[in-house]
């Protein structure tokens, strides 16, 4: 092995372990900016070091690469609202199939027709799942974020013959695979399985609702790790199979977890838009009772032990800095101040961690799910700061609710509840929340960041 060579192998697997090292610092969120750098320094090395090894262009185009690349990445993270950050990985997600595609595709097209009648079977298969991958990736990425930006309906659009023009999709990529792989100088194949992927990807996507796309989403941030990970093989590149496999199995478990918050299967995500519409259920009787914001503020005063749950609205009302000031002072007052967490909510594996940890919110004061509901009888007064799916009974009640099984922060069983939110109006999944009729519940109705100041303003001139 020449020196080089000894050099570029030492430099991948000093960028593979910034990667596992960086993953691990993400698990936390006091440590996840580190995490976040670690992981960019790895990935840097991994760049430079891949172009410098197979001597694809000069230093020139690197560093003007760099440059480009790297202002319009830090410009877009700088302007990028919270709240769009699920479009924004969406189209991370879509580029990264392309670059998978368009290397896939320089693989096969960088060759004699020597060097293809002579190469292994093997190279392409990895190369044909490239190419496939990414395209599905690129195109279902795109849908997806036209999607959730708005840019296109949210809803699912579903066509007679949907599934018919889909299994044939799935066919005919079956059949270029074969075709591809015995005959790979023949370059319709190539374009071939580029059009149908590309196809098959934007009718995986359009079947399935907006409400349903961040599940999609993870899914598709997995096939893009699949796709640079057979990259990887097809171009013999080490770091590439790494770096795609890690991608590639965080996106599953991501994937999973949000399944299983949202108690569905992955299969009832994705076949979502064929289910037939479920039935509303029984119809909401009762009153809402409305509270003010001085009023709640009296009631606040006198409690011992608090649960905050935060859902979309307090990310929609920045309210993460109102809430922290409220807990100083709810402390001030000696009472115990907790949050529950959701794992969906929001709009984004854990958004509200992240809105919170900006706020300086100790980590150690939030709570899952799990360990809140046995407890909750013990809260004198639960928030729900814009939140209002994540505490919706009818998942419990209601058995022909849409959400039904859904398991759900349980605060109606808290001794007080408020609902700080600007209407009675429904959630993300389009659903009646019962919880505003109980007996226990009062309504302080406004945008959650208001609400909040004028309780901190009632506490400071107390
Ligand atoms: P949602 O059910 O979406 O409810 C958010 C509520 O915030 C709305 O009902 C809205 O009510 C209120 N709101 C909006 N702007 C506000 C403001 N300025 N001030 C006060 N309130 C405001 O939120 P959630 O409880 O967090 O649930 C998340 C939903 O997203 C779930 O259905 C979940 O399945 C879905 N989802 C999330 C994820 C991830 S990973 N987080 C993934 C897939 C799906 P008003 O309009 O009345 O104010």
């Amino acid at each position: 092995m020449d020196t080089l060579t000894y050099f570029i192998n030492l430099a991948y697997v000093a960028s593979a372990a910034l990667f596992i090292f960086g993953l691990k610092l993400l698990g936390h969120p006091d440590s996840a900016r580190k995490g976040n750098f670690v992981s960019a320094i790895g990935m840097f090395i991994a760049v430079v070091v891949t172009l410098m090894d197979q001597q694809i262009i000069n230093f020139h185009w690197i560093v003007i690469g760099v440059v480009v690349g790297g202002a319009i990445g830090a410009w877009k993270a700088k302007t990028v609202e919270m709240t769009a950050m699920p479009e924004m990985v969406s189209l991370f997600n879509g580029f990264g199939g392309m670059a998978s595609l368009l290397v896939g595709w320089a693989t096969i097209s960088g060759m004699t027709e020597e060097q293809l009648l002579a190469a292994d079977g093997g190279l392409f298969v990895a190369t044909f799942l490239t190419i496939m991958i990414g395209a599905v990736t690129f195109s279902g990425s795109f849908i997806a974020w036209g999607k959730l930006s708005g840019k296109m309906n949210s809803k699912a659009i579903i066509f007679d013959g949907l599934r018919l023009v889909s299994l044939g999709h799935l066919i005919a990529l079956t059949i270029l695979v074969v075709l591809f792989t015995l005959q790979p100088d023949v370059g319709i194949w190539l374009y071939l399985t580029i059009i149908v992927a590309l196809s098959f990807g934007i009718l995986a996507t359009i079947s399935i609702g907006g409400a349903d796309m961040p599940v999609v989403i993870a899914l598709l941030n997995s096939y893009s790790g699949v796709a640079a990970a057979a990259a990887g093989i097809a171009i013999d590149n080490t770091i590439l199979v790494v770096t795609g496999l890690l991608v590639g199995a965080s996106g599953l478990i991501l994937t999973n977890i949000m399944c299983k918050a949202m108690n569905r299967s992955l299969l009832n995500v994705l076949l979502s838009g064929f289910a037939k519409p479920p039935e509303m259920g029984e119809k909401i009787e009762g009153e809402v009772k409305i509270m003010s914001s001085s009023d709640a503020f009296y009631v606040l005063e006198a409690a011992q032990s608090v649960l905050v749950v935060p859902g979309y609205g307090m990310a929609v009302a920045q309210a993460q800095h109102a809430v922290r000031e409220l807990q100083d002072l709810l402390e001030e007052n000696n009472c115990a101040v907790e949050y529950a967490i959701h794992a969906v909510a929001g709009r984004m594996p854990g958004h509200m961690n992240v809105l919170l940890a900006e706020a300086d919110v100790p980590y150690e004061q939030l709570f899952e799910m799990d360990d809140v509901n046995p407890r909750m009888e013990n809260y004198d007064v639960a928030i729900v700061i814009g939140a209002n799916d994540v505490v919706n009974p009818a998942a419990k009640e209601m058995k022909g609710s849409p959400i039904y099984g859904m398991p759900v922060i349980e605060v109606y069983r808290a001794k007080t509840v408020f609902v700080l939110k600007r209407s009675a109006n429904a959630g993300f999944a389009g659903v009646d929340n019962p919880l505003f009729f109980k007996e226990n519940t009062r309504m302080v109705l406004g945008d959650a960041k208001d609400t909040l100041n004028n309780i901190i303003r009632d506490f400071s001139t107390d």
